[in-house]
């Protein structure tokens, strides 16, 4: 155990919404759109094919939202949002849905998204093979039995309820705090999952690592070196953090285990 502060979010973290890559992701889509719109009003676009010009602008206008995307950093999640404005757009001006439905569709976004704006997090799973690496790195354990395993960041409880499956022995213990999430990864819990899985709700940096034997994230590289300081002051003797994939750079793990499937997942482990 050591007493490092731990880092604290810059800056240009905490000013959200109004950080510069928020702004530049909307005015790519506003470029995008009206790419699209122009390349329209210009009539240039052949109308004899099996394609209606309209169809192309679109496609035109999401292919550049995406390349402008790429071209400007941002990852893969926010290029195809970006890119799936246009045909969002088209299909709302050709259908018209009722009011209700684009609040509806925003409110459904916020509760699975809800966090990816502060903590750079998007959502995406831990597979099967990985589960049962992590299982084995859990049975290494000098203690295995009867401890208590956290998923931080738990998305849709895939991962605890399979490790929960994998180890009935151990209590499997996700954290989220999407709020839609949140709410499909407890239902699938406490209806179908077995006794020794529990999903709360909350933020994992109120979480106490101490709590945990083996506390396990797939998070992304912005909140890693904050973890990691929480972790090193936090965990106690004989217990590991296991990161899935990402790590701080240079990365200070003590060991990294190959998964050996196709998205070449490593879990890098920390060992207190
Ligand atoms: C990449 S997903 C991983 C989901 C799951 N752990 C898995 O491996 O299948 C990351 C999850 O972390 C959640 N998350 C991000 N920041 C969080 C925070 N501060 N507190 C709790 N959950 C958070 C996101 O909502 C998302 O569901």
């Amino acid at each position: 155990m050591s007493n490092t502060p731990l880092p604290q979010p810059d800056a240009e973290k905490r000013r959200g919404f109004f950080r510069p890559r928020v702004w530049r992701w909307l005015g790519i889509v506003a470029v995008s759109l009206a790419a699209g719109v122009v390349l329209l009003r210009l009539n240039i676009l052949p109308d004899t094919g099996p394609v209606q010009p309209g169809w192309i602008a679109t496609g035109l206008s999401a292919a550049l939202a995406f390349l402008l995307g790429w071209v400007t950093g941002h990852t893969l999640v926010w290029r195809l949002a970006a890119a799936a404005a246009p045909p969002a757009a088209a299909l709302f001006v050709l259908y018209t849905p009722p009011f209700w439905v684009l609040p509806l569709l925003l409110i459904v976004l916020a509760g699975i998204f809800w966090n990816v704006r502060s903590e750079r997090v998007p959502l995406y799973l831990t597979n099967r093979r990985t589960i049962d690496a992590l299982a084995d790195l859990v049975r290494d354990l000098p203690q295995s039995e009867n401890v208590t395993v956290v998923d931080l960041g738990c998305g849709l409880a895939g991962a605890v309820h399979a490790l929960a499956v994998r180890l009935p022995d151990v209590r499997v213990v996700g954290v989220e705090n999407a709020p839609l999430l949140y709410l499909a990864a407890r239902l699938r819990c406490g209806l179908f999952g077995p006794r020794n899985a529990e999903v709360r709700y909350g933020s994992l940096w109120s979480e106490d690592l101490g709590a945990y034997a083996v506390v396990y994230c797939f998070l992304s590289s912005e909140p890693m070196p904050r973890l990691i300081a929480k972790a090193t002051a936090e965990i106690k003797n004989d217990c590991i953090l296991v990161s899935n994939t990402f790590t701080d750079l240079p990365n200070t793990a003590d060991e990294v285990v190959l998964v050996g499937d196709s998205r070449e997942t490593h879990l890098n482990v920390w060992r207190f």
